[in-house]
């Protein structure tokens, strides 16, 4: 059997082997509790976590203090918008979103709208855009948070973050930012005008699953959010449990390295996204979702009318690839994020995501090119519908 093609890297990413040789010591000599302050042992798992808060609060402009270790992105998603609605309710129950978010925003949302929120979701463009004049007039005195990503899992498309952010600043509202998978894939700085709130996730990284942060700005402005688990009053009361340390430190890693190395992977990967994009392109009835809009350098989100993306994967066994739709209880329903940009539900299921990674030549990206156009051509060629379409008789 060939070796997998690993195309999925906005599901998760290869876990770098450097971060596991970060790692392995904490599962096995340095075992101790970093909370176990009364031994050496448990003082240097502590210095463990001190050393990787730094290289986390590194790769975002942030500082130590400012980063609290969660069990991922999940969890601080869940942690930073229902700690601002519990925290700031009496001031106002708005809050800002928009319909592309992933499902970690969306969900708590609408627990939220529950519990007496009450949700704006701003639309897109076709090119998954929002209107910055719409956000601006949407918010309102009673406004609490703006909850916006920094940028999409599926399509990659990049929001205009600064900008948000100085509107944010500018009607005193909170600007929390799901960055899971721009960091490390992009320069993110919260330095200056930036998210007041930020969550990142290790495993997106290529650090390990289980566990991930949430930024905290501490430094311009005295934001109150609360904890989702309480207890032993770890993470300065924040984040109760047992620290996870060997994740932390891979975490730690993983971000150290991800910063080394962002100048050089980032047009790295472009330059290998460019060259899938522009072979696939060459198939009719193909397109790109969002190329009008900035986008991460290692995803691509690509249309194949009149064929299903789970048929073209069934054909393409080797290489990895993702739908981009959510498969809830078996039925899999068309991605919420292409029919937000306007998507018939045809076409959103036609559409294939290509992640790239670190681990990624030209050579598979070659070799993937070849399959899919072989498969993309053979599928069409016996299938009614396209047939059709040759003809003219459908669009
Ligand atoms: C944009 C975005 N937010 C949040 C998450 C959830 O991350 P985690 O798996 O760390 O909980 C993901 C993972 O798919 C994601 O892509």
């Amino acid at each position: 059997m060939d070796r997998l093609i690993y195309f999925d890297n906005n599901a998760t990413t290869p876990l770098d082997p450097n971060v596991l040789n970060a790692m392995m010591p904490y599962f096995t000599t340095h075992f101790a509790n970093a909370s176990s302050l009364t031994h050496r042992a448990g003082r240097l798992a502590a210095a463990a976590v001190d050393g990787a808060r730094e290289q986390v609060a590194a790769l975002v402009g942030a500082s130590a203090r400012e980063i609290t270790f969660t069990s991922g992105a999940t969890e601080a998603i869940n942690m930073a918008i229902k700690g601002v609605f519990e925290h700031y309710h009496r001031k106002g129950k708005h809050i800002i979103s928009c319909r592309t978010e992933h499902k970690a925003v969306l969900d708590t949302l609408a627990y939220l709208e529950k519990k007496g929120a009450e949700v704006t979701y701003l639309p897109t463009d076709s090119d998954g855009r929002i209107d910055l004049d719409a956000l601006d007039s949407a918010i309102r005195p009673d406004t609490i948070l703006l909850a916006l990503m920094y940028a999409n899992n599926e399509t990659g498309i990049i929001h205009p973050i600064a900008r948000i952010a100085e509107l944010s600043d500018k009607h005193q509202t909170l600007f929390f930012c799901d960055a899971t998978q721009a960091i490390g894939k992009v320069g993110v700085d919260v330095s200056g005008t930036g998210p007041d709130l930020l969550c990142l996730s290790a495993h997106k990284l290529y650090g390990p699953k289980g566990i991930g942060a949430l930024y905290i700005r501490r430094r311009s402005k005295r934001i109150q959010t609360g904890a989702l688990l309480h207890g032993g009053g770890q993470e300065n009361k924040l984040r109760a449990g047992t620290l996870n340390v060997p994740g932390i430190v891979g975490l730690g890693k993983a971000a150290e390295i991800a910063r080394q190395q962002l100048t050089e992977e980032a047009p790295r990967l472009t330059a290998l996204r460019d060259t899938l994009e522009t072979a696939l392109r060459k198939l009719p009835a193909t397109a790109i979702n969002g190329q009008g809009a900035p986008r991460l350098p290692h995803v691509s989100n690509i249309t194949f009318r009149h064929l299903r993306a789970d048929q073209i994967m069934f054909s393409v066994p080797d290489i990895a690839l993702a739908s981009g739709s959510a498969c809830v209880s078996g039925t899999r329903d068309p991605s919420h994020v292409l029919m937000a940009m306007g998507l018939s539900a045809p076409d959103a299921h036609a559409s294939l995501r290509f992640s790239l990674g670190r681990f990624n030549t030209e050579a598979e990206v070659n070799a993937a090119i070849g399959k899919l156009t072989t498969v993309v051509n053979q599928l069409r060629a016996s299938s009614p519908i396209w047939q059709l379409h040759e003809a003219g008789l459908v669009e």
